[in-house]
């Protein structure tokens, strides 16, 4: 495993992040698909022993079960310190006012819960899901601030949102001297690439670092466009995300990884790590097979031809997944 630096802070992080939505109780929250805790367990300490220091999950994947699962797993396999976690808050969590968004009050308690569920005494990176457009900027980035302050909170990140809307958290912390965000966790793959027009060049030239969320386009760049899976079929969010057109985008995929013999999810995520912006993708795995692919396309190196062919079929594409 290799190790970077999140953006300009001096946190060092595995070059892969395990992406922990899949772990939680099925029929808890929206995703069907997940698998229970005696199923996640083996996968986040194959991780682990793979190398992979990086773990993400969020309030409200299965309804809070993420979290627990994750918590108890790295508790039992691994040393906090040795570990960045990250969660997130802005989903709805309870029916009626305050129980999701990011007002003060929603913060404070939801990373209370949060770290209640994780069982730890911090988060290292705590994340908004996403923009607020009902809360004053200002009142969120001030709690978040006042997190750190009170050590609950190494660093905050943001995730999916519009440049603009980033751009104006940045600069209102900063007029205020309070807690910048250091990361932003975007939808980001070979099929989805409109984050190259404004977000990743801003992240560049703020030393944002870059966590690309479904970097495999959730299963599809690994497989025939028409293979379905358990998930892929009750994926409703993801079925959403990827046109028909895509598909000459999939079989180039195909095309450069017969060729060099490797799966196909090894070749997508290579090309992802060959992004200069990109810090780590937050990887999906519901099989052994998943991690040791994520683990070993941080070695592969593609040459400038075949990233060209892999970018090429690329058509633009409506606005998806903030
Ligand atoms: N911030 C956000 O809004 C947001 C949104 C989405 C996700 N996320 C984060 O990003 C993480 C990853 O998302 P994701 O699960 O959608 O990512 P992904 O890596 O694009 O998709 C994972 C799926 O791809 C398939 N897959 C992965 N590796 C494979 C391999 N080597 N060979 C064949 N198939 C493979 C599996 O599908 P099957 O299980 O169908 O076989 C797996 O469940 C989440 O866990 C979460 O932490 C964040």
């Amino acid at each position: 495993m290799q190790y970077v630096k999140l953006g300009s802070t001096g946190l060092e992080v595995s070059r892969i992040c395990l992406g922990c939505m899949t772990y939680g109780v099925p029929d808890r929250g929206n995703h069907e698909w997940t698998l229970d805790e005696e199923a996640s367990r083996p996968l986040i300490r194959q991780a682990l022993e793979a190398g992979i220091t990086f773990f993400d999950t969020a309030n409200v994947y299965s309804d809070g079960t993420s979290e627990e699962i994750v918590g108890r797993a790295l508790r039992d396999f691994a040393r906090r310190d040795d570990i960045v976690l990250a969660t997130k808050v802005h989903g709805r969590m309870r029916p009626g006012p305050n129980g999701g968004g990011l007002s003060r009050k929603a913060i404070m308690t939801e990373i209370d819960h949060s770290l209640s569920r994780l069982g730890t005494d911090y988060v290292d990176l705590y994340q908004i899901h996403r923009w607020d457009p009902h809360t004053p900027v200002e009142e969120t980035m001030e709690a978040l601030h006042d997190l750190v302050r009170a050590g609950k909170v190494r660093y905050i990140g943001a995730s999916s949102m519009y440049a603009w809307q980033f751009s104006k958290a940045q600069y209102t912390a900063r007029l205020h001297g309070w807690t910048r965000f250091v990361s932003m966790q975007n939808h980001y793959n070979l099929l989805y690439r409109e984050e190259e027009r404004e977000m990743l060049p801003l992240c560049a030239d703020q030393g944002v670092g870059v966590l690309p969320w479904s970097p495999l386009a959730r299963g599809r760049l690994t497989r025939d466009w028409d293979t379905t899976t358990d998930r892929s079929a009750g994926d409703v969010f993801g079925s959403r995300l990827y046109p028909e057109g895509d598909r000459t985008i999939v079989e180039a995929v195909t095309r450069i990884a017969q060729e060099r013999g490797v799966p196909r999810a090894q070749v997508a995520l290579t090309w992802l790590l060959h992004q200069d912006t990109v810090t780590a993708p937050i990887v999906g795995a519901s099989k052994p097979q998943h991690l040791q692919d994520a683990v070993a396309a941080v070695e592969l190196e593609l040459s400038d031809k075949e990233i060209e062919e892999l970018q090429r079929p690329y058509t633009p594409h409506a606005i998806s997944g903030h």
